[in-house]
């Protein structure tokens, strides 16, 4: 209790009750031993002299008395008396002499002496009287309290002074600059960054705490700084990333706190929200934290937890959430919280899926792209023998089987034209195309194809708009989406495709928030009756490779296709689903605004071009394609000089043979590929014009911009019709817009 209340005093009752009053004691106490010891020395110094004294006087009086000198003795006691040290003196002789002089025989305070007189022969021991000496010893604080009184009052009086001197001192140079330095810290009412302390004439101590308090406060403000600063790049971190957070107290099994995104994640507050989800939720949080807890604690583990875990929305997506759990000790109590942070990486987990997507492509365009060249060199042999042998039969029926086999080798090219466009390694053409007439032709054949337990219905009618795209693209688009409704009916059914013309404004939020941009849309829906697709598969469909069925049958790459194709023209794919009721895919293309008539240019222009060039110097190198084009150019009016390479078509230039066109295979075996020919032909001939023909898609394009005109390319395999086109084009008989061909651009 006296402890307590002491502490709670100020240092100047401090000093007063722990300094100066035990200071005060204690000398007090000191001087008293002293002065004791002294005073008892100094009684047994009388005592002695004492003694020694009585013993003279004692011979003096017994030599006066065996004289029988009374008066003497007499006289020599009263003298004694007279001294001030003697109280009184008694003489007593064994012949009735008694003298007593001085005072009242009072013996307190007096040191009483008494001894035998003798007589002064040495051989007799026999007393005749004796001596007594009353006398008075020293004053002193032993024997006076009054002056005991007198010299601890002096002495107090002495050290309360001093007290008062030092306790002056502290209050000075102590006390008051503190009390000044509190007023200073107290009036900031705790704005830190304002108080900048300071006291008049410091002494040295305080002025190296005044010193230290100031640098801190320069280092909080700069730790401030620092500290706000980082807050706000931690704010904008959430917001960015849309970091949810929540701490969560274990024993009492509570959600303490959470900042908005969690709530938005976890439908805080959300109206027509799925509540059992948002309560589960909720529950799942808590749950794994108290896991967490117990995990560190049990096994002494990881005070860390993280998992990924996958919840559907009301719109049923499918939304995946990352929560990390790390346990924290509070600090003013030793409980444990844990703080849960969440982060939907649907988004993320989307961005990888694509990556892989893109990457599966990449691997399909390499390989397409690796057999191309071949492909395209085998399948234009074939054509231009077909085409050859349709001259030479007469016979109808004959005529009308080569007409099969050249449509399936033209389906051949179209393939690899796609798997081409479908790797992105090639730009996709984008022409207007009239959907009514390529449905229809589609329909035609298909309806015989399909088993006869499967009805075909359409409903394209011919007023639908013109769309932008590529028409085998179209067609095959339209193939993989039948081939995948006539799989998915095993048992029969019925096939619809249908179009429409429709225009999605910014209102159709339905269409807009599945990624179809508003616009003018030709529409094509193909229904089915099928098995449809679960719910579950849904989202994977146009995967590249996902496929249901068995090996061998489905590679799983024709919806992912069908979705890159239609994409490359603007357009979209949906798809709605039921099991065991049918599937319906929509195929929505953007309308062609600006119509022109290919065809008919293209007829035009095989005469005009047959007419202004006269001598072609053609260079191939699979040598049944060579003769074939030789012979039909030949046949077409032209004269024709062959080259197996580009080395030997060189040489045919270099004897200075002249010709108004090359016609050159981009890839050949040699030094010299198809366009460092033309540059070196064309330095001999400034007007020689070109025409590149490949296989393969992404030949180098290094020749001059200013060639432009004079230079074209031709797809194999080609239609003789379209290397006749090339041909009147470079002639600059025609406009190149519309037809088969392609410029070279410089990359
Ligand atoms: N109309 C449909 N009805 C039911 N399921 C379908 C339908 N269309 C596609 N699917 C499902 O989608 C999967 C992927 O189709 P996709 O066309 O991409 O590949 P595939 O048909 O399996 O193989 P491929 O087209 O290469 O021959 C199919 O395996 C099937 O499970
Ligand atoms: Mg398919």
């Amino acid at each position: 209790m006296a402890v307590t209340f002491l502490k709670r005093k100020s240092i100047f009752f401090r000093s007063v009750f722990l300094v100066i009053v035990p200071i005060a004691l204690l000398a007090t106490v000191s001087i008293l031993i002293i002065l004791y010891f002294d005073s008892s020395r100094r009684i047994e110094n009388s005592k002695e002299s004492f003694s020694n004294d009585n013993e003279l006087i004692a011979k003096t009086i017994q030599n006066q008395l065996w004289s029988l000198d009374r008066d003497s003795v007499a006289e020599t006691v009263r003298n004694l008396v007279a001294i001030d040290s003697y109280a009184w003196i008694e003489v007593r002789d064994q012949a009735g002499f008694n003298l007593i002089v001085g005072e009242a025989i009072e013996e307190d305070g007096l040191l009483v002496n008494e001894l035998p007189l003798r007589s002064p022969d040495a051989h007799s021991s026999e007393d005749f009287g004796m001596i007594r000496f009353g006398r008075r010893i020293q004053e002193n604080s032993l024997t006076q309290p009054r002056l005991l009184l007198q010299e601890v009052s002096i002495l107090a009086v002495g050290i309360l002074a001093v007290g008062a001197l030092i306790l002056a001192l502290i209050w000075r140079e102590f006390i008051r600059p503190m009390a000044e330095i509190s007023h200073q810290i107290r009036s900031t009412r705790g704005r830190i960054n304002e108080l900048y302390v300071s006291v008049d004439d410091p002494p040295h101590e305080i002025a190296i705490l005044l010193d230290s308090f100031n640098g801190l406060r320069e280092n909080y403000i700069t730790e401030e700084k620092r500290a706000g600063d980082a807050q706000i790049r931690l704010q904008n971190a959430v917001r960015i990333t849309g970091l949810a957070s929540c701490i969560v107290n274990p024993e009492s099994r509570e959600i303490v706190s959470f900042d908005e995104n969690f709530s938005d994640l976890h439908g805080v507050g959300h109206q027509g929200e799925n509540t059992e989800q948002i309560a589960t939720l909720w529950e799942g949080v808590i749950k794994v934290s108290c896991m967490t807890l117990e995990n560190f604690h049990e096994r002494g583990g990881n005070a860390q937890y993280e998992e990924v875990i996958e919840i559907e929305t009301e719109k049923f997506e499918t939304r995946k959430l990352r929560r990390a759990f790390q346990v924290r000790w509070t600090d003013e109590s030793e409980t444990a919280i844990v703080d849960v942070v969440v982060q939907d990486v649907s988004r993320i987990n989307f961005l990888e899926e694509k990556l892989r997507q893109t990457q599966k492509m990449e691997l399909v365009g390499n390989l397409a792209g690796g057999i191309a060249h071949d492909f395209n060199n085998i399948l234009a042999v074939i054509m231009f023998q077909l085409e050859f042998l349709q001259e030479i039969i007469e016979d109808a029926t004959h005529l009308k089987e080569i007409d099969v086999v050249l449509e399936a080798a033209e389906r051949g090219a179209d393939l690899t034209q796609n798997m081409l466009s479908f790797s992105h390694a090639e730009d996709v053409q984008v022409k207007s195309v009239n959907y009514h007439d390529v449905a229809n032709s589609i329909l035609r054949w298909v309806r015989r194809v399909l088993p006869d337990n499967i009805e075909v219905f359409d409903d394209i009618p011919s007023s639908i708009w013109r769309i932008s795209a590529d028409e085998s693209i179209a067609v095959t688009t339209l193939l993989n989406l039948i081939i995948n409704a006539r799989d998915a009916m095993d048992d029969g059914g019925r096939i619809t495709i249908s179009a429409r013309n429709i225009c999605v404004g910014t209102a159709d939020r339905e269409l807009v928030d599945q990624g179809i941009s508003p616009g003018e849309y030709v529409s094509v829906s193909v229904q089915d009756t099928g098995s449809g697709i679960p719910k579950s598969k849904i989202a994977k469909i146009f995967d590249p490779f996902f496929t249901t069925k068995s090996a061998g049958v489905g590679t799983g790459l024709g919806l992912a296709m069908v979705m890159s194709f239609t994409k490359q023209f603007g357009g979209h794919v949906t798809v709605n689903s039921v099991v065991n009721e049918g599937t319906t895919f929509t195929l929505y293309y953007r309308v062609f605004h600006s119509e022109r008539n290919a065809e008919r240019r293209n007829q035009e222009v095989v005469e005009k071009g047959r007419a202004s060039t006269r001598s072609i110097l053609l260079v191939e190198d699979e040598p049944v394609l060579l003769a074939k084009m030789a012979t039909f150019l030949t046949q077409s009016g032209f004269e024709v000089l062959i080259a197996k390479s580009g080395d030997e078509a060189a040489e045919i230039f270099s004897k200075s043979q002249k010709f108004d066109l090359l016609i050159t295979d981009v890839a050949m075996p040699g030094n010299l590929q198809g366009h460092e020919l033309f540059k070196h032909a064309k330095s001999l001939d400034p007007d020689l014009k070109g025409i590149f023909t490949s296989g393969h898609s992404n030949f180098p394009t290094d020749l001059s911009p200013s060639w432009d005109s004079c230079t074209s390319f031709l797809r194999k395999p080609f239609r003789r019709k379209a290397l006749l086109s090339a041909v009147a084009e470079v002639s600059g008989d025609v406009d190149k817009s519309g037809s088969q061909m392609m410029k070279i651009h410089p990359s």
